[in-house]
């Protein structure tokens, strides 16, 4: 996410010394003309007060594309590319012809037995939030019902993300800080948003409904009892101040065990296990915390307040925060106050959604940062050993790194209770990307994968012509300085988790432009699932990298320390093979192949699938940058300017499926990438071009690409899972209005509300005095999950 809680690290640079659209037309080749003509006329007609409202382009004959085919284990693409949508931006979602496209579950929707219905007033309180769709809807994953074929396609549990919150959406019409100000309810109501809905879901005659009063409806929200386990459970680090939390008060009531734990939230995408339990990943948590200007931090040990504060500075908790102030109103989120709450977020969450009773359990294996996917691989390892698991992860904050988790155990297909703590074990990778090139393959390159363990050698030399062990180091050992060996496996492996950000900085893992989704390639012909792999077809995992304003360019560069002291998105790397573009305002995705196709690898073939980028860029080059730091581009290129941001989208006409900011990235069942975009979503700035955020699904052999949705104004399209049978995809969309007013909520948008007036399942949208609200009517934006179907019944992009 990237709206109005989200630090604004997405903030686009201005151009400078502009040519001119009729210039740029002079220069591109023949062949592109008729495509980039027809775009020029519908940006006169904006410019003249024009259509885009109406949905932005009409293609000419000649766009007319066939099916993208079928080829080595991908299903191929059915659809052509729908028009993008110019500012300003149409307050509606689009799909290609022969799709249908309905809201199945918005914010406020009731989800479980007692639930009330939605108050367009917004003036429900925390209690009746916590029984309703949060807010801001992120990752998910459907769960169908187990059934004699396999799981059902129409019968199954959500599990839904609620990333955060709009807090001038959220309150009516006080918003946080007007009327009494920021009081425990309203703090209350905003954890309350956060977290994860489940909820069950049905089809019956073609509808899709959410089932009100399933057994299996359930929130979590920022309160919700949970368990801590793994290697850094019980660790002093995690033994924060414990509250009684009451819907009145957060009362003081002792310390935190270590192994337990309350609430989760900013949680962002998402993963699954092959034993059936849903991961949700703390992204943002760190800005749900804050402190006022007189607090002091003093827990009594100086050593613990500087292992704090250097913890503090370097995953981004500052006094702030991102304005949520709950802190002003419950003093668990005090940051000097109850100084070791922090070390209780930044996690990956496993929850049973088909156990309404269990408590979701914190996994400290899988490390501590700003968590964003968690996406499973399953394969024989190179002693043939089969189900084999890694997670593989990204941190997403400018030049943070990608992670994988392998288990020390097999999963049993044959026996869930086996799994239960699977997730305990195993050991924890980063990624390094060398720029060593794969022999025969262009533009292919070698990286390693670095076991973060206490006998791993850290880059920081000891003196001694060697370098220091992570167990030497102070951050791991406890110790006042380098050089200590600390001789407790499980103590320093504990410190490497909680300071996962510092152990992949000691041994110089690469800094990436902002880690996304992750997505496991699958392959459409494979008869056991995605648990195949050969060289034709290999386990290839995707990453998102969405964009990176701190990289290479102008002003001092400067790498994050091996001492682990940089602030969080304080540094500024050079351009390097993986990530290289300065600036980087439309992201690329990156992706790579585990050597021998097994997920306990440590190696890995990489390369860029795709450099995003405006085929119509009129940008130009600040004057301080060197083309000389650039990677991958002639310098001498006389196109030079436009080829770094043009990108290499390949998309039939050129220009035809242009976006940037890939974030939301998931294949289906049939060997299709889908790519969701998070950038302006106001179609401003870099994106005039490229206009609303879409979704996009990609050939993985060909890397075409082509465009399949476009959002409503102001959005960010997140989230996206399919049915077993691919007949049914749910969609999120996310954070419509943002930055509107708690005095004027629908200042930038009333969507859903400016499109529908019913959910999929039947039920008003919105009852304001009895009386439903048809489309248009002036309702708050709500977030909401959408449900699309093919007219024909057949499968989603084929
Ligand atoms: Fe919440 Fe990284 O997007
Ligand atoms: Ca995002
Ligand atoms: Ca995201």
């Amino acid at each position: 996410m990237k709206g109005n809680k989200h630090p604004k690290n997405d903030t686009t640079i201005n151009p400078s010394a502009n040519e001119s659209i009729t210039d740029v037309l002079a220069r591109i080749d023949a062949s592109r003309r008729g495509f980039l003509k027809s775009t020029l006329g519908a940006s006169v007609a904006l410019a003249a007060g024009g259509l885009a409202a109406a949905g932005g382009l009409t293609w000419s004959a000649d766009a007319a594309a066939a099916p993208v085919p079928a080829s080595n284990g991908f299903g191929g693409i059915g659809f052509e590319s729908i028009p993008r949508k110019l500012a300003p931006v149409a307050n509606s979602v689009e799909v290609p012809p022969g799709y249908t496209v309905e809201v199945l579950c918005p914010w406020g929707q009731p989800i479980m037995p007692g639930a009330p219905d939605w108050n367009p007033d917004a003036t429900q309180n925390a209690a009746v939030q916590a029984m309703q769709m949060g807010m801001h809807c992120d990752g998910m994953h459907y769960f169908g019902f187990p059934g004699r074929g396999g799981p059902s396609s129409v019968r199954g549990i959500m599990c839904v993300n609620n990333e955060y919150t709009h807090e001038e959406i959220l309150h009516g019409p006080e918003g946080l800080v007007g009327g009494s100000g920021v009081t425990i309810a309203k703090v209350r109501k905003s954890q309350a948003g956060h977290g994860v809905s489940i909820f069950e879901v049905r089809q019956a005659g073609g509808k899709w409904t959410v089932v009100r009063n399933s057994a299996f409806g359930r929130r979590l929200t920022a309160n919700t009892p949970m368990r801590v386990s793994g290697p850094a459970a019980g660790s002093a680090l995690l033994k924060s101040k414990k509250f009684d939390i009451q819907p009145g008060a957060s009362v003081e009531n002792g310390v935190n065990d270590g192994f337990s734990a309350f609430g989760s939230h900013n949680n962002c995408a998402h993963g699954y296990t092959p034993w059936g339990t849903y991961l949700t990943c703390e992204e943002n948590w760190n800005g749900n915390f804050g402190w006022n200007a007189s607090d002091v931090l003093n827990t009594g040990d100086a050593a613990l307040d500087a292992v704090v504060l250097n913890n503090q500075n370097r995953y981004g908790v500052v006094q702030g925060g991102f304005g949520y102030q709950w802190h002003v109103a419950d003093p668990r989120f005090n940051a000097r106050t109850n100084p070791l709450e922090p070390h209780l977020y930044g996690w990956v969450v496993e929850i049973d959604p088909f156990e309404p009773q269990s408590k979701p359990v914190k996994r400290t294996a899988l490390g501590r940062f700003k968590h964003e996917s968690a996406q499973v691989a399953v394969s024989a390892d190179a002693a043939g050993t089969p189900n084999r698991v890694a997670f593989y992860m990204g941190d997403d904050e400018r030049n943070e790194y990608i992670y994988k988790f392998v288990c020390a155990r097999p999963f049993s297909p044959t026996n869930r209770a086996a799994n239960r703590d699977l997730l305990d074990s195993g050991v924890l990778y980063v990624a390094k990307f060398s720029d060593t090139p794969v022999p025969g393959k262009a533009g292919a390159f070698r990286g390693t994968w670095i076991a973060l363990l206490p006998d791993t050698l850290s880059i920081i030399p000891n003196g001694n012509g060697g370098f220091w062990k992570l167990r030497e180091l102070k951050h791991f050992s406890d110790a006042a300085a380098d050089g200590i060996s600390e001789p407790n496996d499980a103590k320093v492996l504990a410190n490497i988790l909680i300071k996962t950000r510092q152990a992949g900085d000691a041994v110089g893992a690469t800094m990436m432009d902002r880690p996304e989704w992750t997505a496991l390639r699958t392959y459409a012909s494979a008869t056991n699932g995605y648990q195949v792999y050969s060289a034709q077809q290999p386990l290839e995992v995707y990453c998102t990298l969405t964009n990176n304003n701190r990289r290479g360019g102008g002003g001092a560069l400067s790498s994050n320390s091996p001492a682990g002291t940089t602030a969080a998105g304080g540094a500024r790397p050079p351009v390097d093979v993986a990530n290289p573009r300065p600036d980087n305002d439309f992201g690329h995705i990156i992706r790579w192949r585990e050597d021998g196709n097994h997920v306990t690898a440590t190696g890995f073939e990489w390369d860029i699938f795709a450099l995003c980028g405006d085929t119509l860029t009129t940008k130009t080059l600040a004057a301080n940058y060197l083309k000389t730091n650039f990677i991958g581009v002639d310098p001498t290129d006389v196109d030079f300017n436009r080829k770094i941001y043009e990108g290499d989208i390949v998309d039939v006409p050129a220009g035809s499926a242009d976006f940037g900011a890939p974030d939301g990235l998931w294949f289906d069942q049939f060997g299709r990438l889908w790519i969701q975009t998070d950038q302006a979503g106001d179609a401003s700035g870099d994106f005039v071009n490229v206009g609303a955020n879409v979704m996009c699904a990609a050939d993985p052999n060909t890397r075409e690409i082509r465009r399949f949705l476009t959002s409503p104004r102001n959005c960010e399209v997140t989230g996206v899972v399919n049915t077993p049978d691919g007949k049914t995809m749910f969609v999120g969309i996310q954070h419509p209005g943002e930055d509107s007013t708690a005095a004027n909520p629908t200042q930038f948008s009333n969507w859903p509300q400016s499109q529908f007036d019913r959910t999929s399942g039947g039920d008003f949208l919105a009852v304001v005095g009895g009386v439903p609200q048809g489309v248009g009517a002036n309702i708050r934006p709500r977030s909401s999950v959408l449900v699309i179907t093919k007219q024909d019944g057949g499968v989603i992009g084929g």
